[in-house]
């Protein structure tokens, strides 16, 4: 098979490449190792920023999303019993955020490309990816009636993900590889209760984090800070309510309405990088170059700005055989990745309890979040960065 850009990964970072490169007739074929329906189930964050909405709007992705979901134009952050909102209308002249969960996203991306007339070779296997350096890069997969196929093709797109193969693929000692990894994890679930607000809900109580974000007006998505290694079965539905209702507690009469939780999950939090971005024809982009933790939203927000970059760089190539933007690729994401991974790292450590921290760290930490919440210039920072740094191209 020959195509002119190999996909290896079926997430967002995969999808869109995949969907920006056809809407400027650049062909793709898109592999993936596990099934549709398990892609389009998959339950991940659901917070999209400004310029995500905005780029599903101008590339025809908007109709669902515009339908289904929820415009939000402030958080609030809760301490001390007491919530404070961040107006980002005021703040950021009317930018905002929308609810719209990552497997959505994914459905309609999924759908967009089979309505192209595209393809996307899920639950295949043994993949690898070879002669990244020579003229015709190739990707060798078994397919999912037991075939050994390969794609060649002239650049490679490693979208899979952060256990995917394409990053361990690139020669040793060429990535230079920066991680944090926290002490704490998050535990999730899904419940059929309306939200306790309107807006997501950003809790610091002594007994650690928690948010209330949602999926509808009747579906919560809730979550606690817990150990890394949490055990979940040491967690029924009785200890997360009484976990939440006590992290939430304050005099302002905020209720936690309870309800049947139908999914539960523990999410790891690591802030990780691998740089350059770029190993020959294979471009990496999303969690196969970076993760950041959870608290932000940003790990979607960041694949679609890096295929973004991508997409604009292969049509200047097939345009005008200019490798300008190929060659720039990587630096122009790492320096959104960078201030993204600067703002993640800096929520969570904002709104989580450290065992290790002193009594003076924790007064300085509630200061941090009295300043946010009392300065404008202090919440106007955590507003733009919220509703997303400028998508670079
Ligand atoms: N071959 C083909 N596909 C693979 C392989 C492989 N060897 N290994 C992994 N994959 C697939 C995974 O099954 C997954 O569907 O690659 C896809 C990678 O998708 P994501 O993990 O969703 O990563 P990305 O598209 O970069 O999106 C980033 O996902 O992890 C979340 O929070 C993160 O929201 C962020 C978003
Ligand atoms: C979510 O709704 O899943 C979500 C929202 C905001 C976050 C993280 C997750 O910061």
């Amino acid at each position: 098979m020959r195509t002119q850009v190999g996909i290896v990964g079926a997430g967002p970072a995969g999808l869109f490449l995949a969907h920006l490169l056809q809407l400027r007739g650049i062909e793709s074929m898109v592999i993936e190792t596990r099934s549709r329906e398990y892609v389009e189930t998959r339950v991940r964050a659901g917070l999209l920023e400004q310029g995500t909405v905005d780029l599903m709007e101008r590339t025809g992705l908007g109709d669902r999303m515009r339908r289904e979901g929820l415009a939000h134009h402030g958080i609030a952050l809760r301490f001390g019993g007491r919530s404070h909102r961040i107006d980002f209308d005021a703040l950021t002249g009317g930018k905002g955020v929308t609810v719209y969960a990552q497997q959505e996203v994914v459905k309609d991306l999924i759908a967009a490309r089979l309505a192209a007339g595209g393809d996307i070779h899920f639950e295949v296997r043994d993949v690898s990816v070879a002669d990244l350096e020579g003229p015709v890069p190739r990707i060798r997969f078994t397919d999912a009636a037991g075939n050994a196929r390969e794609i060649s093709c002239d650049f490679i797109g490693g979208c899979d993900g952060f256990h995917g193969i394409c990053r361990p693929s690139v020669p040793a000692g060429v990535l230079t590889e920066f991680e944090r990894v926290y002490p704490f994890a998050w535990l999730g679930i899904l419940s059929h209760s309306p939200p306790p607000s309107e807006e997501l809900i950003y809790a610091l109580h002594p007994r650690g984090f928690a948010l209330c974000s949602m999926r509808t007006p009747e579906i919560s998505r809730l979550y606690l800070q817990c150990a890394p290694d949490e055990d979940i079965a040491q967690w029924p539905d009785e200890r997360i309510w009484e976990e939440l209702r006590a992290r939430l507690a304050g005099d302002d009469g905020l209720t936690v309405a309870e309800g049947e939780i139908f999914q539960k999950g523990v999410t790891p939090m690591r802030s990780f990088v691998a740089a350059p971005m770029r190993y020959g024809a294979m471009f990496l982009a999303g969690d196969a170059a970076h993760i950041v933790p959870p608290t932000g939203a940003k790990g979607m927000n960041l694949a679609i700005a890096d295929v973004n970059v991508l997409a604009h760089a292969l049509d200047a190539f097939y345009a005008s055989g200019s490798t300008a933007g190929l060659d720039g690729y990587s630096d122009t994401c790492l320096r959104r990745v960078w201030k993204t991974q600067r703002f993640s790292w800096w929520m969570t450590s904002m709104l989580h309890r450290f065992d290790d921290r002193g009594p003076f760290d924790e007064r300085v930490q509630l200061a941090e979040l009295d300043y946010v919440t009392s300065s404008r210039a202090a919440a106007q920072t955590l507003a733009e960065n919220y509703v997303g740094l400028p998508f670079d191209i």
